[in-house]
């Protein structure tokens, strides 16, 4: 398929927005300060926290921005298909105090079969997706635009 062109210019923290590459729901997510500062502190609770799995990420992701997975620390761009058995993973983004459960720093939950990724799409242990959430080819055409594909 084609590669699509993205406006995030309107884009403000905690939102996301989704668009269809070659068929897939692919998320354009900007990150607050919050939860970037909660990405690094996850790591002893994660699968591949490093992203040493070079099958979920292009190499310039991995070599950029192991632990964010992206090119700009605040825009996360994810395939939005769990890699357990493809649903789509709900956002909750937000950290969340009690009475929630009070050590969620923000992520994503697949409804299916309760798998969890953190906001940079990394897979926590103990649940039955064997991967990180993928991380299409992309890149920034200028500072608002991104080109997916
Ligand atoms: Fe997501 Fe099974 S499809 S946990």
């Amino acid at each position: 398929g084609a590669p699509v062109t993205v406006d995030i210019s309107a884009l403000q923290e905690g939102q996301r927005v989704v668009v269809e590459w070659r068929g897939q729901p692919i998320w354009i997510v900007k990150r607050s300060p919050a939860i970037l500062a909660a990405l690094p502190t996850l790591e002893g609770e994660l699968r591949d926290p490093n992203s040493e799995n070079v099958d979920q990420q292009p190499a310039y992701i991995q070599q950029e921005n192991p632990q964010l997975r992206s090119l700009k620390p605040e825009i996360s761009v994810l395939v939005g298909l769990c890699t357990h058995l493809g649903c789509s993973p709900e956002m909750v983004a937000e950290i969340r105090p009690e009475p929630f459960d009070p050590n969620w720093k923000g992520g994503y939950f697949c409804p299916c079969h309760k798998s969890k990724f953190d906001m940079a799409g990394r897979v926590y242990q103990g649940v039955p997706a064997p991967t990180n959430l993928l991380v299409p080819p992309h890149h920034f055409a200028d500072d608002n635009t991104i080109v997916v594909g």
